[in-house]
C-alpha cells in the first residue's frame, strides 16, 4: 500500500466553475490537500512529536474566501508566470518591451492580478511506488497577463512515504519569455498563533538587498554582520523584534537550502531546491484576517519559504537568466520534508 488519494467538491467560483479538493495521503498517514483553483495548497497535516496531527499551513475554508482574498495574500498557491516583484512590470527581450499588468503600486507582483493562483488547472492523479501524486496543468496562452509566448505548465506535487512534498515545475513556451514559478504557502509548524518560537537556518551567504518598494536594488552582498545572517540556526522572535522579512537569499550549493522547526510541537521541515534563491516572507501583511476554522492570522502567523529565480531577474543582467526560449525546457524541483524531533 503507497497511499492513495480523493477528490470532492470544494466549491464553485463565481461563473460557476467547478473546484475540486484531492487529498494525497501517505503510507504514515501524512495528508496534503490541494484545490484545481490556483494549485492551493490548503491543508498539510503532520504528527507532532506528542503524536497529535497538526495542519501546519494557512488557508481559507471555502472557495469564495479564496476567490475574493487570496490575490492579498496568496495562500498556498502556484504563483506565475513570474514569482515576486518585476520593477514597473517591464521588460526587455530581444528588443521588444513588453508591459505587465501592475498589482502591487508601480510594480508587477506573483504573475499580475490574474496570475496563475487565480486558473483552474487540468488535473490527474497516480499513485507511484514512491507516494500519491497530483498533476496540474494549465496552459497560458499569449500575452495573458503581458507575458510573451503560449506557455504550457505543469506542476507536479508528489507526497512521499518519507513525508516529503515532492514540488516538480515544468514549462515550455513557444516564443522566448521569462518565467519563475513558486509555491507560496505558509507555514506555521505549531499550527497556531505567532512562528516566534521557531528556528531558522538558511544555509545563504549572500542576499539581495531591496528598495523601499521591495525590488531588488540589484546588489548582491553578504550576509555576514546582518540581521540575515541565518548560515547557524537562530529563533525567529528575537530576530522579528528588529526586522521584519521579506527577502531573497542567494543560496549555496548544499543540499538543504532551509531548516525551520517549532519548539511546541518539534515539527521541523527541510527545504531542498534546484533554483538559485529562496524568498523568506514572514506574513508581514497579515491584517487580522480570519482564516481556517476560525484562526485569525496577523502579522507573523506564518513564514513563506518561496523557492524561486530572484525577484526582478529580467531587470538586472547580474542575476541568473530567467528567459526560456522555443525548444528549452523550464524544470525545477522543491522538496518539503516533514520529520520531528522530540
Ligand atoms: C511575497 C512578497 C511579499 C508579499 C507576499 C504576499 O512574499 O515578497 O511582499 O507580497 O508575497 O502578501
Amino acid at each position: 500500500m503507497f497511499g492513495k488519494i480523493t477528490k470532492e467538491l470544494f466549491g464553485k467560483t463565481q461563473i460557476e466553475t467547478p473546484v475540486f479538493q484531492y487529498t494525497l495521503e501517505n503510507k504514515n498517514g501524512m495528508i496534503v490537500k490541494a484545490l484545481n483553483y490556483g494549485g492551493i495548497i490548503t491543508n498539510i497535516w503532520v504528527k507532532d512529536k506528542f503524536g497529535k496531527y497538526v495542519d501546519v499551513v494557512l488557508g481559507f475554508d471555502s472557495l469564495e474566501e479564496y476567490e475574493k482574498l487570496n490575490h492579498k495574500y496568496y495562500f498556498g498557491a502556484v504563483i506565475g508566470r513570474y514569482a515576486n516583484r518585476i520593477k514597473n512590470g517591464q521588460f526587455k527581450i530581444d528588443d521588444t518591451i513588453y508591459q505587465l499588468a501592475l498589482n502591487d503600486g508601480k510594480n508587477s507582483l506573483h504573475g499580475g492580478i490574474g496570475g496563475f493562483h487565480t486558473k483552474i488547472f487540468k488535473t490527474s492523479t497516480e499513485i507511484t511506488p514512491y507516494g500519491p501524486k497530483l498533476n496540474l496543468k494549465y496552459l497560458s496562452h499569449d500575452g495573458e497577463e503581458g507575458f510573451p509566448g503560449n506557455l504550457l505548465v505543469n506542476v507536479i506535487y508528489t507526497l512521499t512515504n518519507n513525508n516529503e512534498l515532492i514540488i516538480e515545475y515544468i514549462a515550455q513556451t513557444d516564443k522566448p519569455t521569462v518565467v519563475n514559478l513558486t509555491q507560496h504557502s505558509y507555514f506555521n509548524l505549531s499550527g497556531k498563533g505567532c512562528i516566534y518560537d521557531h528556528k531558522i537556518q538558511i544555509n545563504a551567504d549572500l542576499y539581495t538587498p531591496v528598495d523601499e518598494n521591495l525590488v531588488p536594488t540589484g546588489e548582491i552582498v553578504p550576509v555576514e554582520n546582518t540581521p540575515y545572517d541565518f548560515k547557524q540556526p537562530k529563533n525567529l522572535g528575537k530576530m522579528l523584534e528588529k526586522i521584519d522579512y521579506d527577502v531573497n537569499f542567494v543560496l549555496n550549493k548544499s543540499k538543504i537550502a532551509t531548516v525551520v522547526s517549532s519548539l511546541e510541537t518539534g515539527i521541523k521541515l527541510e527545504v531542498s531546491t534546484t533554483k538559485p534563491g529562496i524568498q523568506l516572507y514572514t506574513g508581514n501583511f497579515l491584517d487580522n484576517i480570519i482564516g481556517k476554522s476560525g484562526n485569525v492570522y496577523k502579522k507573523h502567523s506564518g513564514l513563506c519559504l518561496e523557492t524561486q529565480y530572484f525577484p526582478d531577474s529580467p531587470n538586472k543582467k547580474n542575476f541568473p537568466n530567467v528567459i526560456l526560449k522555443k525548444g528549452d525546457i523550464y524544470y525545477h524541483k522543491t522538496t518539503f520534508k516533514f520529520t520531528v524531533e522530540q
